[in-house]
């Protein structure tokens, strides 16, 4: 069976360091597949990798059958998976609704065409009434929402979330969790990076767990919450409490 990400012995170096390190996993259509693990162990390079913007020093990434690792991030893009960035990256001179359009021009040459699709998207992410209010002037929840509607507006099928929720209150942290929940009971497929831990263990179908590079563990939330490898590598003595 083909799936809908494969992820084969993916490998980058920098210099000496390896910082990520013969990683194989893969996710199926449908899927919230967690990638946890302490500072600095490889996940937003993993991203990087997977989602065009820093070619593998080794391995292969598939999507849907077909190699992409080697491809440029708009190629990728245009295949259907995209990313969010950990650190927001809004044109802070621009309308929410501008920046969104940024997302539709990946699949849209009209500006109509890219300003409807746009709005479309706001809609969705509950951003609707800020559309004409310039991303300097919006708070940190709604730059993370208008971050994922950049990326919702090119229409991927696999959304990669990189820290979406850093940075955000317990209650901002409820909201945005709900906004990635309805996404996915909508059929998006998300691979997602974070350290609060309650968004990985509420989201998750399942869990990759890196350390130095390398994957220590993999598994349901409950697996890998006490897996000895995983509470000595991150989760500290006290493990996951929800
Ligand atoms: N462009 C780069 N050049 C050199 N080293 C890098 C580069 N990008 C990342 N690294 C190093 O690679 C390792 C993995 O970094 P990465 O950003 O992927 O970790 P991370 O798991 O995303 O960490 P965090 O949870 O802090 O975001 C780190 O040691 C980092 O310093
Ligand atoms: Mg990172």
């Amino acid at each position: 069976m083909t799936h809908l990400l494969e992820v084969e012995n993916l490998t980058r170096q920098f210099g000496g360091l390896t910082a990520v390190n013969k990683l194989s996993f893969y996710m199926d259509q449908g899927e919230v597949v967690g990638l946890i693990g302490p500072n600095g162990a490889g996940k937003t390079t993993c991203f990087n990798m997977i989602s065009g913007s820093m070619r593998p020093s080794m391995g292969t990434v598939r999507f849907r059958g077909e190699v992409i690792s080697g491809l440029k991030a708009h190629q990728v893009t245009k295949r259907g998976l995209t990313r969010t960035f950990q650190v927001v990256q809004p044109f802070p001179e621009m309308s929410a609704l501008e920046n969104v359009m940024i997302g539709a021009f990946a699949r849209h040459r009209s500006r109509q065409a890219a300003e409807d699709k746009a709005g479309e998207v706001l809609e969705r992410i509950a951003m609707k009434h800020k559309a004409t209010v310039l991303a300097r002037d919006l708070t940190l929840l709604e730059l993370k929402r208008l971050e994922i509607g950049k990326a919702l507006a090119t229409e991927p099928e696999l959304l990669l979330l990189d820290e979406v929720a850093a940075g955000l209150t317990p209650v901002e942290i409820d909201d945005i969790l709900a906004l990635v929940r309805k996404l996915n009971s909508e059929g998006m497929s998300l691979l997602v990076v974070e350290h609060v831990m309650k968004v990985i263990m509420n989201l998750s179908h399942r869990i990759v767990v890196l350390n130095f590079g390398s994957k220590i563990s993999e598994g349901t939330a409950k697996e890998i919450a006490k897996d000895p490898a995983v509470l000595d590598a991150y989760l500290g003595e006290e493990g996951y409490v929800a």
